[in-house]
C-alpha cells in the first residue's frame, strides 16, 4: 500500500503493482503544506479519491476519512458512501474504543472499513506531537483489545502505525483480518509508507520509511535545465514552433 493523491501518480503505481491505493489525509501537510492533518475537508477527499480512482485500474482505492467526516454512525455512512461513489473500494477511519458503533455503522452499510490504531495523526494537534504506541504494557494492551474490538465490530482489515513489532505480532495473532503496519515492523502482512516521504520530499523521514526516491533532484535538474535553455536562448528552436 502507498498513498496517493492524484490521477497520475495512480497510474504509475497502479502499473507498478502496487495492491491498495490509499488517499490519505497526510495530502494535508505533504501537498498542501498544513501544519496538521486536520486541515483537509470531506469534498477535497472526495475529489482527489475521484481522480486517483480515474488512475487506477487493478489497485483497490482506499479513501480516507478526514477529521469530523465520522463523528457520528449517521454522518460516517454518509460521508463514506461519498468515497464510494467517487471510486473508492474501500475507507479508512481513526479509531478510538468510543468510535466502535462507527465501525459497526458502515461494516453494517455494506462498506469494506480499515481501522487506523496506534498512533492516530488526527488526534494530534500539533507537528511534534507523534509519538511510538504501545511502548508501555498497558497502552499495547488497550491497543490489542481495540484491535480485536474493531475486528469484532466488523472492520474488514486493520491499520497499525508507529507502534514496536512486539506489538504487531501480538495484534497479528490475535486477529483473522490483513494487518497493514505503517511503521509497525515485519509482522505485519502488509505496509503503507507516505509516497512523497519514499521519494525523498521530506528532509526528515520517519525512521520507517524506505526513502528510494530522488524526485526533488529530478524536478530541480529538469526545472533547471528548462530556464537554462531559455536564458541561453536555446528554447525553443524552430522545432518546437508551429509553422
Ligand atoms: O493519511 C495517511 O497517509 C495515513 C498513513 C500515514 C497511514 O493515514
Amino acid at each position: 500500500m502507498l498513498t496517493c493523491y492524484d490521477y497520475l501518480t495512480a497510474q504509475v503505481l497502479d502499473k507498478a503493482g502496487i495492491d491498495v491505493l490509499l488517499v490519505g489525509d497526510s495530502v494535508a501537510t505533504t501537498l498542501l503544506g498544513l501544519p496538521t492533518t486536520r486541515g483537509v475537508s470531506m469534498d477535497f477527499m472526495v475529489e482527489v479519491t475521484a481522480a486517483v480512482a480515474r488512475g487506477s485500474v487493478h489497485a483497490l482505492v482506499m479513501g480516507d476519512m478526514p477529521y469530523g467526516s465520522y463523528d457520528t454512525p449517521a454522518a460516517a455512512i454518509g460521508n463514506a458512501r461519498r468515497f464510494i461513489n467517487a471510486g473508492a473500494g474501500a475507507v479508512k477511519c481513526e479509531i478510538l474504543p468510543h468510535q466502535l458503533p462507527i465501525i459497526s455503522a458502515l461494516a453494517g452499510a455494506g462498506i469494506q472499513i480499515c481501522a487506523h490504531l496506534g498512533l492516530l495523526p488526527q488526534q494530534v494537534s500539533h507537528p511534534g506531537g507523534y509519538r511510538v504506541h504501545g511502548r508501555r504494557e498497558a497502552e499495547a494492551a488497550d491497543i490489542v483489545q481495540l484491535a480485536r474490538d474493531a475486528r469484532e465490530a466488523g472492520a474488514a482489515l486493520l491499520l497499525l502505525e508507529a507502534v514496536p513489532p512486539s506489538l504487531s505480532a501480538r495484534v497479528v495473532s490475535q486477529v483473522n483480518c490483513p494487518v497493514i503496519g505503517c511503521g509497525a515492523g515485519k509482522p505485519c502482512h502488509g505496509h503503507v509508507v507516505v509516497i512523497t516521504d519514499l521519494l525523498g520530499f521530506n528532509g526528515k523521514p520517519p525512521r520507517f520509511v524506505p526513502v528510494i526516491g530522488e524526485m526533488p533532484n529530478h524536478i530541480a535538474t529538469a526545472a533547471t535545465q528548462y530556464r537554462n535553455a531559455i536564458k541561453d536562448r536555446a528554447y525553443p528552436d524552430p522545432h518546437h514552433e508551429y509553422q
